[in-house]
């Protein structure tokens, strides 16, 4: 890589090391799920160092799929690139990254969690019934230094967070932390916007289902870590086998190549949307850090490149919202987000259902994923799903200016 290269430059070329030397101008897929073995001696000495979470010994067979895989490894390393960690271990889903993190705590003997809602609706589910042996105190910002106990093994937040996008400032988190690690979960702004361990944060964790594969065709989760946290990561990972797959791998790294024009290009036409619709007369407030008001401790510039491409719009209730989610067209209505193509989605009635009702974030909220698309196209689906959302909406066109 060259020494100072540009984010840009980085994605096209991360995770390539030693492909032209082997003839090779993008990653193979490497399917196999067992490596055949020399004398019995063969393929010990890593069997036993991967399971522990070690590194692969040079020279010495991979042994088997759920240890090491070659593609997976060379998503890891781009990750750790564009993220800035020492190392990254990735995951069959988003999910799977956050419960390997969550087990890795716990088997630590640190087993209370300090969180920031709102958190994805999963995220808060898995805490909520400390399914994996967690038990969680829900706190703001101001509130983490005294939330913190001697068994906190991790404090957890969203930036922006999810369905919201409201910003939290993650260094003042850091410095409340103390020495306890913070994880952020980085998946709405990417590395390309901000990259949390700059800031002080230990884990950045992504579902990779989102930005990072960029198309809604893959799963995957990922997490860009220090050398500790990896060894304890790999280590859940062998031990418990939630793995990506060797295809979902090449696609991710696929993905990442293009990560920053994407990006970059769904937050201009996110921001000129956002703009917009502020004043529509069916919308009661439009949700957007990059909006006047809506970033008050200025964390933009600061901590992130830019606001995103997600916006949420407050319709006012439930029939609202339902109203103008369904009579949207050209948005598809479905959950995920960060793909090509734009999204909408009601938080309360799917992702954020099992969130307990005073968290829960409002009926009348819809949350969008801007895509690819040309800005107009998106402009006028909305606005005839506005004026569907409400007969006071009717005559927005001339309300609205362009
Ligand atoms: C912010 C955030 N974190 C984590 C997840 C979970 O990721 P996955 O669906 O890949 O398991 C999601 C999924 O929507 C998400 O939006």
């Amino acid at each position: 890589m060259i020494n100072d290269a540009r984010i840009e430059t980085r994605a096209v070329h991360a995770g390539m090391k030693g492909l032209r030397a082997a003839g090779l101008h993008v990653p193979p897929i490497d399917f196999s799920a067992t490596s055949p073995l020399g004398g019995v001696e063969s393929g010990g000495d890593s069997y036993e160092n991967l399971a522990m979470g070690g590194d692969l010994v040079p020279g010495d067979s991979a042994v088997y799929q759920r240890l090491w895989q070659p593609g997976v490894a060379r998503f890891e390393d781009a990750m750790s690139e564009l993220e800035g960690s020492e190392g990254s271990v990735a995951f069959s889903t988003g999910m799977a990254a956050l419960t390997a993190c969550l087990l890795a705590s716990v088997t630590a003997g640190k087993p209370h969690v300090v969180a920031l809602r709102p958190l994805y609706g999963g995220s808060d589910h898995v805490l909520a019934t400390g399914l994996m042996g967690t038990s969680v105190t829900w706190v703001t910002a101001e509130q983490v230094a005294s939330a913190i106990r001697d068994d906190t093994g991790l404090v957890i937040l969203e930036s922006p967070a999810n369905p919201t996008l409201e910003l939290t400032d993650i260094r003042a988190v850091v410095d409340a932390a103390g020495s306890v690690p913070v994880l952020v979960d980085n998946t709405f702004a990417t590395p390309v916007l901000q990259r949390p361990l700059e800031l002080g944060a230990a884990i950045s964790l992504h579902s990779a289902t989102k930005y990072l594969g960029g198309h809604g065709d893959v799963m995957g989760g990922v997490v860009a870590t220090n050398a500790e946290w990896v060894v304890r990561l790999r280590q859940v990972r062998a031990l418990t086998g939630g793995l990506l797959h060797p295809m979902a791998a090449y696609l991710l790294h696929r993905g990442l190549r293009t990560l920053p024009l994407r990006v970059r290009a769904q937050q201009a036409t996110a921001g000129l949307l956002a703009s917009r619709l502020v004043g529509h007369p069916a919308i009661a407030r439009v949700l957007y850090p990059g909006l006047p008001g809506q970033d008050p401790s200025g964390l933009i510039g600061r901590q992130t490149e830019g606001a995103g491409s997600l916006i949420a719009l407050d319709l006012g209730g439930y029939e609202a919202a339902a109203r103008f989610t369904e009579a949207c067209s050209l948005i598809t209505h479905a959950v995920s987000l960060g793909g090509i193509d734009s999204l909408v989605q009601h938080p309360a009635s799917l992702t954020h259902r099992p969130v307990e009702a005073s968290a829960r974030p409002g009926a009348g909220i819809v949350r969008l994923s801007i895509g690819l698309e040309h800005v107009d196209d998106l402009y006028e689906d909305l606005l005839d799903a506005l004026e569907a959302a409400s007969p006071v909406a009717l005559d927005a066109r001339e309300l609205v200016a362009p």
